[in-house]
């Protein structure tokens, strides 16, 4: 099977490449990253010498090349974006151009080249907050914050292509994932790395927020199950089952560290703040799956990560980072 990947060059992508070229011999992937301020070739070293595996410098909102990358694929999985919400809420022109206009671009190459599957990397974010419960797949979006409903719109299109023009398409909408290899803007590692650097960690509003914690390597192995076993038209919905609230995550990611909690520093909440996600799973478990890591072990293996790897994400911190760092949260402080 021949796999187009975009986006690959991220944080979900090289470990989506990595699963794949690990567990089939057969598969290959070609690889079209535009290489943004999130796009690091770092992240994919140890698959970049597999003869299985291409990477193409370009842009999913290009028509020609998109379809030059697509042709004779089997498949292709969406994981391009532009994916930060605090940045959205600064600026929303590269969401609506990339999450919106560059699916737009993939389905007319898949549904012009006639490629048998096309896999979208979707959000829970899309569904908006809820309370109590749990989102369905059949719950109709309800996103409040511009990344949300940029990956919304893009949703939409992608079922109509399904609806109209019977493009046999696939839509995952996995929880919050952490790992390794995430761009430190993320809560997570910027948590982790914020409290390396012995700096405070900027907590929204109470801290009270919930969010659904996914280990991004058993959101892999669901994209990989759906992309093999889904059903054409079908959204799935991949949770970690992991609910926990923001303010006890920072005061388990300083206990792991060994940093006071003296570092927390409350900040003014995110405008639109979500307060809580939470997905309904049965779909995706009835195809098989269920998420394979705990999450505190995977935690504390993240912060493993991050604290062995600190030529990875110093120079990330020490580029363009840090003017939108200062940009987010001194203004807000
Ligand atoms: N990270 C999460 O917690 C999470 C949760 C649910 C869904 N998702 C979705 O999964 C996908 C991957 O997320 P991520 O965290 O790896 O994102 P990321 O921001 O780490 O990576 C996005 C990648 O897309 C590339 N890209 C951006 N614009 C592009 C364009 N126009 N053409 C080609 N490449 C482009 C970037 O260079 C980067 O390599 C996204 O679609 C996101 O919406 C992420």
């Amino acid at each position: 099977m021949k796999l187009l990947v975009t986006g690959g060059a991220g944080f979900i992508g090289p470990h989506f490449i990595r699963h794949v070229l690990q567990k089939y011999p057969t598969y290959s992937v070609v690889n079209v990253d535009k290489l943004t301020y999130a796009g690091n070739l770092e992240n994919l070293r140890d698959v970049e010498a597999d003869p299985r595996y291409r990477f193409v410098h370009g842009d999913i909102c290009e028509a020609a090349a998109v379809r030059e990358a697509a042709r004779g694929v089997d498949a292709i999985l969406n994981f391009a974006a532009e994916s930060h919400v605090d940045r959205s809420i600064l600026g929303a022109d590269e969401f609506l151009k990339t999450d919106v206009v560059g699916t737009f671009t993939l389905l007319e190459a898949a549904r012009e080249l006639k490629i048998p599957r096309y896999v979208q990397v979707s959000t829970d974010e899309v569904y908006g907050s809820i309370d109590r419960g749990a989102f369905r797949e059949s719950a109709p979006p309800k996103p409040t914050n511009p990344y949300s409903a940029t990956k919304a719109g893009a949703d939409l299109l992608v079922s109509a292509y399904w609806t109209t023009h019977r493009l046999p398409v696939l839509i995952t909408r996995s929880s919050n994932n952490f790992g390794p290899n995430q761009y430190p803007e993320k809560v997570i590692p910027l948590f982790i790395t914020n409290a390396l650097e012995d700096r405070p960690l900027p907590l929204y509003g109470d801290g009270k927020n919930v969010r659904d914690w996914l280990y991004v390597v058993d959101n892999c192995a669901a994209i990989d199950l759906v992309l093999r076993a889904g059903v054409p038209g079908e959204i799935y919905n991949i949770g970690g089952g992991t609910e926990v609230e923001n303010i006890v995550l920072t005061r388990q990611i300083l206990r792991l560290l060994g940093k006071p909690e003296s570092l927390i520093q409350r900040v003014t909440d995110r405008p639109g703040h979500d307060r809580r996600y939470a997905l309904d799973c049965h779909k995706i478990r009835a195809l098989g799956w269920k998420p394979g890591h705990d999450f505190g072990a995977a935690l504390a293996e993240t912060v493993r990560w991050y604290r062995e790897h600190e030529a990875w994400w110093r120079p990330i911190k020490s580029g363009e980072f840090k003017a939108y760092y200062a940009r987010q949260y001194v203004d807000r402080a």
